[in-house]
């Protein structure tokens, strides 16, 4: 554990943005992370997993503190589920990919979400019909300024569609340091999402597991998004727009192949008995010409307009002047406001 000075965050994120921290460590447990924070007690903290959800406008005046808690272990089971805790730091892929191989199932449609474990309830990853809430138990999350430690089980994450606690009202107050799974140890199937159906009949997949489900996912994911080792990127730039049923009712007129979807309705969602339709964000930005475009090396992928682009040497502020823009012609042509999804910094 050693705070170096004036480090490029250019490989610790997957847009690739060259950005500077004035400060920059790894912690392995809750002990080095106390021990960091009061080395710097004045210095504004940011935590890092694995960069993959972010985008760096500017340099980082403070200490950046990048996750490394590791180890998977089985804390307890029973007939139905297996009670399933992962450190933060651990990769997400790997651990779904541990899961799958134990048959613990839940997490399949979820598999090459890249990032790791401890930012996943950050705003509740979600894939291929299923979100983390759906198997998420518990987490445990250090707090900055207090320097205690909490147990947060579902009912006190405020989950919602990209959204939880920890992105809006206690954002940039907590450390996640563990999270626990309840993995189920007889597989529900989830492949209402259309591709996946259609994925498992091209792979001539004759009985489902969970293994052939994170397979088809895996090949859809990697035919459609671009890789971050590649391209770089961070996945959805924005959120998908949930708007009234009025609102839809009136643009579906004029546009009648706009696609939508029903809003998933959890017990504890902030959209519960609101009558809300969501729109691809993708179709409305394309909609606008934006896919495929190109200024300098910001951009808007060709085959996904909903993932913009650092072809190489973009700025954070290049990409961010870009993504305002799409923002004001999409709610120019439509009357819809895009949110984007990305943790600006
Ligand atoms: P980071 O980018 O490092 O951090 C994200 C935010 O969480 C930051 O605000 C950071 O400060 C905070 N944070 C990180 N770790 C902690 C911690 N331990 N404690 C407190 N705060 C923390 N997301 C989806 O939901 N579904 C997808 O299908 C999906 N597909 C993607 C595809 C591609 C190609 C890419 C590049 C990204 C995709 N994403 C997707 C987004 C991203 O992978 C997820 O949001 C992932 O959970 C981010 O993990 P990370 O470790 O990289 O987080
Ligand atoms: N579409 C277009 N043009 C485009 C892109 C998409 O018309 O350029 C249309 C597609 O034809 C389809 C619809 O938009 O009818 C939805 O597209 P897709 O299935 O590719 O999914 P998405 O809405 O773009 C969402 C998530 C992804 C997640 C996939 C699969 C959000 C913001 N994005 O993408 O999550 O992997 O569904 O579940 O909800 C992420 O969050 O970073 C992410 C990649």
């Amino acid at each position: 554990m050693q705070i170096q000075e004036n480090i490029s965050l250019r490989q610790y994120n997957t847009f690739g943005i060259d950005a500077q921290a004035d400060y920059f460590s790894r912690f392995t447990n809750v002990d080095e992370l106390g021990e960091l924070i009061e080395a710097k007690p004045r210095l504004k903290k940011m935590i890092l997993g694995g960069g993959s959800n972010i985008l760096f406008t500017e340099d980082v005046k403070g200490l950046v503190l990048k996750n490394e808690i590791m180890g998977v272990e089985e804390v307890k089971e029973d007939d139905s589920y297996v009670y399933v805790r992962a450190g933060a730091g651990e990769n997400w892929h790997r651990f779904v990919q541990y899961c799958i191989r134990r048959q613990w199932a839940g997490l399949e449609n979820l598999s090459l979400i890249p990032g790791n474990v401890g930012a996943a309830p950050m705003q509740n990853i979600g894939a291929y019909g299923v979100e983390l809430q759906e198997v998420f138990n518990s987490l445990t999350a250090f707090h900055i300024h207090e320097r205690k430690l909490y147990n947060f089980t579902t009912g006190d994450c405020a989950f919602g569609y990209r959204e939880s606690i920890f992105k809006k009202k206690y954002k940039g107050r907590f450390v996640i340091l563990n999270v626990s799974f309840r993995l189920r140890r007889h597989p529900v199937f989830h492949t209402s999402y259309g591709a996946i159906e259609h994925e498992l009949e091209r792979m001539g997949v004759k009985e489902l597991s969970i293994q052939s489900i994170a397979q088809a996912v895996i090949n859809i994911r990697s035919s459609k998004l671009p890789d971050p080792a590649v391209t770089g990127n961070a996945g959805s730039f924005f959120k998908n727009p949930e708007i009234s049923k009025k609102q839809f009712d009136a643009l579906q007129k004029k546009y009648p192949a706009m696609p939508h979807y029903p809003v998933k309705q959890y017990a504890s969602s902030a959209a519960r008995g609101k009558d809300l339709v969501k729109l691809a964000a993708g179709w409305l930005i394309e909609q606008c010409g934006w896919k495929g475009f190109r200024r300098g090396d910001a951009g808007v992928h060709a085959s996904q307009a909903l993932v913009l682009v650092n072809y190489g040497s973009a700025t954070g502020k290049g990409i961010y002047d870009l993504s305002e823009e799409i923002l004001h012609s999409v709610h120019k042509k439509f009357g819809v406001q895009l949110e984007r999804e990305v943790n600006v910094v």
